[in-house]
């Protein structure tokens, strides 16, 4: 190793998985039947149940999840889709498989959750849709997002890549709007290796993405290698190849049966971040919310950048150089050289955004995160916030 090559102590992320997800994988490699059959029936009726939601759908991924819930909504060219510059590229770029148009949408300065009035600011004619992502795992003012799309006519799809569970007032998140999108990749709170999960109460909605999910093909296409399917079928539609296996539903049974804990364990991490920053005024530690609850999937930290003699780029080498992983969450889309070559976005269109994205940092919050490894990442926050506060 290069002496230079700073030893990582606490990796940005570990994923909770062990034996018991590696013996449900096995004993579904042993049963001979690996992709979408019984056990992914059985992970969708039990992530249903978990939310209190008529239908959870299992797919490849919550790329997949969202893409097929603005096809079922019926999306296409011409139609716009209002969508926050402060997510990941997947929520934008589902819009444009079906050749409608991300409309970028500022977000509020607290949580970082797409702002309603700048959504309300950007409705067209042409707008059929909102998708409010939960960043962080922390629920967007759903209320307010629900009353402006009654009053507009929009389909509400959630991005809930990050809220595995969390909930607002009262109701857990997938069983309020039109429909949710989750994600199970590496890093998410409940992972199946890659995958993911749509959620709605709507009967036409939920047929229409079995029924694209795979292929096109009328329900129950996958039967047809089980001793009670028959061979025959039919194509309905050009539809896509987005089921999930028995493998990866196995692992995420495994995984939901542990999920309330999971849960409690990033919030105490969560919990020990915040008591430990609060008392630093060059620290801004995350918003939390009466009304909502939050799954903790990141704990984004920002800087007020008057108080230190450092920006953070330089705070996040400084963590590295102390071992600690970070990440940042998110690039706002409008800076992207897609976005602003597509669709004429520049810097300074979205303000809010850009002035959070430029202070934020996202900190190591896994479950399986020992009690040093908490101590070590609050002691180098400590350590170079205190070091570089401006007097
Ligand atoms: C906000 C958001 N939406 C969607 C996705 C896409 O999830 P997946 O990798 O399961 O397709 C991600 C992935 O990190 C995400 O952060």
């Amino acid at each position: 190793m290069n002496s230079k090559t700073e030893v990582m102590l606490v990796p940005f992320h570990v994923a909770a998985v062990g034996e018991e997800e590696a013996q449900a994988a096995a004993d579904v490699i042993r049963s001979g039947w690996l992709t979408m059959g019984q056990k992914t029936f059985e992970f969708e009726r039990r992530f249903a149940e978990y939310l209190g939601v008529r239908h959870a759908i299992a797919v490849v991924s919550c790329t997949a999840a969202l893409h097929l819930a603005l096809e079922a909504f019926g999306i296409g060219r011409g139609d716009e889709v209002l969508v926050p510059t402060t997510t990941f590229t997947a929520s934008g770029e589902v819009v444009c498989y079906l050749g409608a148009r991300p409309v970028l949408v500022d977000v509020l300065p607290g949580s970082m959750n797409i702002d309603p009035q700048d959504a309300a600011r950007k409705i067209t004619a042409r707008t059929k849709a909102i998708i409010p992502v939960h960043l962080a795992g922390l629920p967007c003012e759903l209320d307010k997002i629900r009353e402006l799309a009654s009053a507009h006519q929009l389909r509400v799809l959630e991005d809930a890549a990050h809220a595995l569970p969390a909930s607002y007032r009262g109701t857990p998140i997938g069983a309020i709007s039109d429909a949710t999108a989750f994600s199970f990749y590496a890093t998410k709170t409940l992972t199946t290796g890659e995958g993911g999960m749509i959620t709605t109460n709507d009967d036409k909605l939920a047929e229409r993405v079995r029924i694209m999910r795979l292929h096109g093909i009328e329900r129950d296409a996958w039967k047809r290698y089980t001793s009670d399917g028959s061979w025959f079928y039919q194509v309905l539609d050009a539809g896509y190849k987005y089921n999930m296996t028995d493998i990866q539903a196995a692992i995420g049974l495994v995984q939901l049966h542990k999920c309330d804990d999971l849960s409690a364990a990033r919030r105490a991490i969560a919990e020990r971040y915040t008591t430990a920053f609060a008392k630093l005024s060059c620290l801004e530690t995350p918003e939390e919310f009466a009304d909502r609850t939050t799954s903790w999937h990141l704990y984004i930290l920002r800087l007020r950048e008057d108080k230190l003699s450092i920006d953070r780029d330089r705070f996040i080498t400084e963590l590295k150089r102390r071992g600690i992983g970070t990440s940042v969450h998110f690039i706002p889309l409008h800076l992207h050289p897609f976005y602003k070559t597509k669709f004429d976005y520049k810097p300074g269109d979205l303000p809010i955004a850009e002035a959070q994205y430029h202070r934020a940092l996202s900190l190591p919050i896994f479950p399986t995160m020992s009690g040093d490894a908490i101590n070590a990442v609050i002691a180098a926050v400590l350590e170079i916030a205190t070091s570089f506060r401006r007097e």
